[in-house]
């Protein structure tokens, strides 16, 4: 029987870097500005003073210290706060797909392949930043792939749903090859006036290669992939192409992401162990079977919780790896980066299990095994 295999990876993370302090400076004195400047609404009781952030807070309740960024000074600016990025123009490589292929590249240089040795591409984030065509068609035209491509969008978990449809084409033999690639960046959807959301995000790219193999192949076998929903409103991000007409009546509205973060929290870290859990008894899997997971990075106390009711002990630095304190929360990146960064340790017949979770809720699960 044909095998799927997780041949190689690649990760990019941009140089520019956000630090606690650096942000929340930048958010109070927004938030200073504003209540000065509304202070007699604000005195009259009809409009809400907006509340000042705090890097100890941050630190404390999501575990993130930093965050990489992919331009920084637009951020800080009180009065954008959101990267600056240039505009290109139609025949230019788009800023995404240049991003994207930060990522990509290390991972064909690890495999040794050329865009040429692909069935098709699939770029799997939370946004695209167009609607057509795909950026995965883009992407097909840079790096020379000649089969399909799609995009789609499963928020954080997105880059564990495109596994599994890889994996799904690959084993009912659609494919032989497969490229998965994650390119967040989410510090342009962040709303960075925002204080229930501004700390969350960091920027970075993912790129997986799945492909048909044999028990010689080189690589991680993938035993098994499974996804599921629950519809959630409680984390969402409004930027779509119904703004221009819905909100032109109200240019002051935030148009962005937004969340009820202890809803999200209670809810996903029941849901995600669910998901992962149904995964490993298809496979005939018990948590002591299982050496490490990589979970999705959006807070030190998920990954905690989430890691002791997969692996049915208590978390540990190696058993459940976590990277969210330096990157921030980097949406379906986060996972890939995770295992890229913490599995060259395992040793042969060693299994894991990549659980990712998110807005939806979705949560994608992957359960790998080094060959
Ligand atoms: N700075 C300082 N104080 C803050 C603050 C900030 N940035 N944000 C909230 N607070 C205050 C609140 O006002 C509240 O004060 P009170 O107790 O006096 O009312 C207190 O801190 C606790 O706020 P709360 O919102 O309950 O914090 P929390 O413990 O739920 O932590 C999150 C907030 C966002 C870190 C946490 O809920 C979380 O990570 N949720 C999951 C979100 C997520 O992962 N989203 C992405 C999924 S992929």
């Amino acid at each position: 029987m044909v095998k799927t295999i997780l041949r190689a990876t690649g990760t990019y993370v941009p140089t520019p870097e956000i630090s606690n302090a650096e942000l929340v400076a930048s958010f109070n004195a927004y938030s200073e500005r504003f209540n000065a400047q509304n202070a007699d609404a604000i005195a009259a009781g009809t409009l809400e003073a907006k509340p000042l952030s705090s890097a100890d807070f941050i630190e404390s309740a999501s575990g993130i210290k930093n965050r990489h960024v992919i331009e920084k000074d637009g951020i800080l600016d009180i009065d954008e706060m959101v990267p600056r990025i240039t505009p290109r123009s139609w025949d230019e490589t788009s800023v995404q797909a240049e991003f994207a292929m930060k990522a990509i590249t290390p991972a064909l240089e690890k495999a040794g392949y050329t865009g040429a040795d692909f069935d098709g591409i699939i770029v799997a984030s939370s946004a695209q930043q167009r609607n057509f065509p795909a950026l995965a068609s883009e992407l097909q035209g840079l790096i020379g792939c000649e089969g399909w491509s799609f995009d789609m969008t499963m928020a954080c978990a997105s880059a564990l749903y495109g596994l599994n449809i890889a994996h799904t084409m690959i084993q009912s033999g659609q494919a032989r090859r497969i490229l998965v690639v994650s390119p967040e960046i989410m510090t342009s959807i962040n709303v960075h006036s925002r204080r229930e959301v501004h700390f969350i995000f960091g920027d970075a790219a993912s790129a997986i290669i799945v492909e048909a193999g044999d028990a010689t192949s080189s690589g991680w076998e993938i035993l098994g992939t499974h996804t599921k929903n629950k519809f959630s409103n409680a984390l969402r991000s409004d930027f779509g192409f119904i703004n221009r007409s819905e909100y032109v009546a109200d240019p002051d509205y935030e148009v962005g992401l937004d969340q009820d973060g202890h809803r999200v929290f209670k809810d996903v870290v029941s849901f995600a162990p669910v998901v992962a859990a149904e995964l490993m008894s298809r496979l005939d899997l018990a948590p002591a079977d299982i050496h490490r997971t990589w979970l999705h990075q959006a807070n030190i106390r998920m990954v905690d919780m989430i890691a002791k009711r997969i692996l049915g002990r208590d978390r540990t630095p190696e058993n459940a790896p976590a990277i969210l304190h330096e990157y921030g929360n980097t949406s379906s990146s986060s996972v890939v980066m995770n295992f890229e960064m913490h599995s060259e340790d395992m040793a042969p017949g060693e299994t894991g299990v990549m659980c990712a979770f998110g807005a939806g809720y979705g949560v994608g699960a992957a359960a790998v095994r080094k060959m």
